[in-house]
């Protein structure tokens, strides 16, 4: 089972540069990395990532040399737009986000050109893509995050000179989608995972359950993720389990992550996680990983 380390990563990266997630996402799995490629499974059918965000740990998988199919979803509309738009269409987007970049670096205030562009939603996909990646490049600390009417509503982020397009990147992971063939969905997370079947590899990452009332950053989406979810999360890895299938899961370790999780191997990561602008809530983090397979 072990059979990765942060060592396979590196040298992946040495080698050739590795796909990396195109968006900065609250709860990036990038510092958790080598400690959940431990426990990818020696062999799996199909890999599912229901709660993708920035897709650290689907790009890790295929980075350390492992070929396999995905199905990656999330329930963020514009983000699997804009997953849709790399595997398909990555030289058009590069395209339209170097318009933008160099439209950016040319604008008198750029903090009205952000603006602008965060009113100007578009449902053309390619320019809708482009947006979004432009906006997390700019934005305050790089996040994504809506109010309750699903309107994107981070503020100017006054970087000096933010790296707007990465072309290399976007190809590099135009190759990770296509060469897993990745099925990419927008979807709730107990829809896809209806469809796994027995030998399959889950990997869930969801909204952390938030150590304080202050500490909360549930707003990927207008509902947010309460307890309750977090209580039908733990139903659903355990049906999960029973069917076959191999599922890690990643939270915040809190007396209900933890008392939700007691039956299966835990393992209790700290790391810094920069989930917030509070420097406090930077370090020192605990993360719970939740083993779950069948004997
Ligand atoms: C902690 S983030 C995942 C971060 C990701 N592992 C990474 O490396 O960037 C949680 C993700 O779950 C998504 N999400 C929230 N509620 C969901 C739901 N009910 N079904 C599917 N996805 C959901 C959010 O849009 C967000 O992208």
């Amino acid at each position: 089972m072990v059979q990765f380390s942060e060592n396979t990563l590196l040298s992946a990266d040495t080698a050739k540069r590795r796909p990396l997630p195109f968006v900065k996402w609250a709860g990036g799995k990038g510092s958790l990395l080598s400690h959940i490629l431990r426990h990818v499974p020696d062999r799996f059918s199909s890999y599912y990532e229901p709660f993708l965000g920035g897709g650290a740990v689907f790009l890790a998988i295929y980075a350390v040399g492992r070929r396999f199919n995905a199905v990656l979803s999330d329930v963020n509309a514009e983000l699997i737009n804009a997953y849709e738009i790399i595997k398909e269409a990555p030289e058009d987007l590069i395209r339209v986000l170097s318009k933008l970049e160099d439209e950016y670096s040319h604008s008198k205030s750029k903090s009205s050109y952000f603006y602008e562009m965060r009113r100007a939603q578009s449902t053309d996909p390619i320019r809708s893509a482009a947006r979004l990646l432009f906006l997390n490049k700019t934005c305050y600390n790089g996040l994504y995050r809506v109010n309750s009417r699903g309107e994107f509503n981070v503020p100017f982020g006054r970087y000096k000179n933010p790296r707007i397009v990465d072309a290399e990147n976007i190809r590099t992971v135009n190759k990770a989608l296509q060469e897993t063939k990745a099925q990419l969905r927008r979807s709730d997370y107990k829809t896809i995972l209806s469809c796994c079947h027995r030998g399959d590899f889950v990997y869930l990452d969801p909204p952390y359950q938030p150590k304080s009332n202050t500490s909360s950053f549930t707003d990927y989406t207008p509902g947010g993720f309460s307890e309750n979810d977090q209580e039908e999360l733990a139903k659903q890895f355990k049906r999960l389990v029973e069917r076959g299938c191999n599922v890690l899961l990643s939270n915040s370790e809190t007396p209900l992550t933890a008392r939700l999780y007691a039956e299966y191997e835990t393992k209790t990561v700290t790391v810094n996680r920069p989930i917030n602008s509070v420097g406090s809530g930077r370090t020192g983090y605990k993360e719970l990983i939740v083993v779950g397979a069948l004997d």
